[in-house]
């Protein structure tokens, strides 16, 4: 937790129009459905390639279908995020050791994969971008039931 009371959550993936949007956007709907939560969100790419893009259509439609609407534009990771937030959570392994090169020595910000609070286990958030639907509609269940597990774990509930 930090001085605003309220623990501070980046999720990074590489670009920022798949996989962490969508967490941000799971996220903002579970916490408008559990008001005395108090996590602050936002994501983040690796990579700058797709910046100032919505999420991919494919990521959209399936969230919607899901009743999840998302309107995040994509943005690159920052030097500021680590010390902004108090977790960065990544998508994959390659984005976890990518993201922890780039740690300032200086930062406290704690750096770990997303499906450490899967309640199924798991490491990686497959990446959809070069797959079919039934990959987003993969990751949207990754998502939702590890973003449901993060509201109750203590890393989010500071006392
Ligand atoms: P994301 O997915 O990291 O979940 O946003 C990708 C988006 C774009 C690309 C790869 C993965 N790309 O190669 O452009």
């Amino acid at each position: 937790m930090n001085s605003s009371g309220s623990v501070r959550v980046l999720f990074v993936c590489l670009g920022n129009i798949c996989r962490s949007p969508l967490a941000e956007g799971m996220m903002k709907t579970l916490l408008q459905e559990n008001p005395k939560k108090h996590i602050i969100c936002d994501s983040a790419g690796t990579s700058s390639t797709h910046q100032g893009e919505q999420p991919d259509p494919r990521t959209l439609k399936n969230a919607l279908q899901n009743g999840i609407y998302l309107d995040h534009l994509a943005r690159p990771l920052t030097e500021a995020d680590y010390a902004l937030f108090d977790h960065l959570l990544c998508m994959d392994s390659d984005i976890l050791r990518e993201v922890m090169r780039r740690k300032p020595k200086d930062s406290r910000c704690e750096i770990s994969l997303f499906r450490t609070y899967d309640p199924l286990g798991g490491i990686d958030v497959p990446d959809p971008y070069y797959g079919g639907s039934e990959g987003f509609q993969h990751v949207f269940d990754i998502v939702k039931r590890t973003c449901q597990h993060m509201l109750s774990h203590p890393h989010f509930n500071p006392l």
